[in-house]
């Protein structure tokens, strides 16, 4: 069960900012979850992952289920306690990361490919997703949808949405429905507009409790992105919670926030983190590099977070230099920091209806970066 309360739309876009409620709590929204793939938020402590206002993050069940695997996490009672995470948590289906193995095969049943970890045959359905999402007990689930390549062609994507739809309505009826779990529906459809408002019209007649747009972000341009997005988000329900899956630069988030998206999610703070590479007001900046040798400034001296109020460019560019840990878990901490008190300052603009000034202030200080 969740619930969107919406409290404020922008006048001059499709922007809107409100609060979805799960069974584990509530958080404001657009919001930007962050990612912890394996149960961890790469680098971040619950704690500090709570200090930084995040109130929803994400775990993925075809990880969770190579390891630590079902039984572990059944003997736990799900994630929320084996991580000891007590706010909500959203669940992608596996969809996305059997795609992007190698070697596979795809059928309407479901997708063959070996094991990562030993080679072992493997065979994900939308019954299995559904089954380890259940024991994970994420607040939300994903449908177990097929992401296709960026070349596909319209006569594979147009069977794709088809088989797509099939495994949304598989995995809504393999559901117990026992658990407060809520299911999302995802929207697929390549490039072609055509065949998105196809699978948004058959993905939405199905009993989802909100809907995703999946696809994106998977090495198309910016302009692309934004074309299939205006296009889409009018094809979701108004009422229901609307999720743009794996974008997560502050061009994106505005681009996805404008169109009227409530949620997304991406590595890329904490990936950038991990590279020595840091999101700030004026762009991003890589702290591997030289030039951060004698600079006592801190790494965004716009930035409230702790590591910008504590540590300097030069200790951390040192950091990165001795290839010591704690560089790329304060750069994880501030880029994580940073995109939500991003996110939080686009929440007020809609909520002050003044979210296109805002966009223009990111531009002129290079925050949004425009080429
Ligand atoms: N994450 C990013 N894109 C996608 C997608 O298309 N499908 C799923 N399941 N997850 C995603
Ligand atoms: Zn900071």
């Amino acid at each position: 069960m969740v619930e969107l309360k919406l409290k404020a739309k922008s006048t001059e876009s499709k922007a809107r900012t409100g609060v979805i409620v799960t069974p584990h709590g509530e958080f404001e929204t657009p919001v930007f979850m962050p990612v912890g793939t394996n149960g961890t938020v790469k680098g971040l402590w619950q704690d500090q992952l709570e200090e930084l206002d995040a109130r929803i993050i994400l775990g993925n069940a075809f990880h969770l289920f190579l390891r630590p695997g079902l039984n572990v996490l059944r003997n736990f009672g799900g994630l929320h306690k084996f991580m000891s995470w007590k706010h909500s948590i959203l669940t992608d289906s596996g969809g996305f990361q059997v795609f992007s193995l190698k070697e596979k095969k795809i059928t309407d049943d479901g997708v063959k490919f070996r094991s990562p970890l030993d080679g072992r045959a493997l065979f994900f359905t939308p019954e299995l997703s559904s089954e380890i999402q259940e024991a994970i007990g994420s607040d939300i689930a994903m449908a177990f949808d097929e992401c296709v390549e960026p070349s596909a062609n319209k006569d594979y994507v147009r069977q794709s949405v088809k088989r797509t739809t099939v495994w949304a309505e598989r995995f809504l009826l393999s559901h117990k429905g026992q658990s407060m779990q809520s299911l999302f529906g995802i929207v697929q459809g390549g490039f072609f507009g055509d065949l998105r408002e196809e699978s948004a019209a058959r993905i939405t007649s199905l009993d989802f409790e909100g809907f995703a747009l999946g696809g994106l972000s998977v090495g198309e341009d910016f302009q692309t992105t934004e074309r299939i997005l205006s296009g889409s988000v009018n094809l979701l329900p108004e009422e229901r919670p609307r999720y743009l899956m794996g974008i997560g630069s502050p061009e994106l988030i505005m681009a996805a926030v404008e169109n009227g998206i409530d949620m997304f999610d991406c590595v890329l703070p904490t990936r950038l983190g991990r590279h020595g590479a840091a999101l700030t007001s004026n762009g991003r900046i890589n702290l591997k590099s030289s030039t951060n040798k004698e600079d006592k400034r801190p790494v965004d001296p716009d930035c409230s977070c702790k590591v910008c109020s504590t540590y300097s460019r030069a200790y951390i560019h040192h950091l990165f230099i001795r290839d010591e840990i704690l560089g790329k878990i304060l750069l994880s901490y501030h880029n994580i920091s940073f995109l939500m008190q991003f996110v939080k300052r686009i929440r007020q603009a809609i909520l002050d209806d003044r979210l296109a000034e805002f966009k223009e202030h990111c531009i002129e200080t290079g925050l949004i970066q425009t080429e």
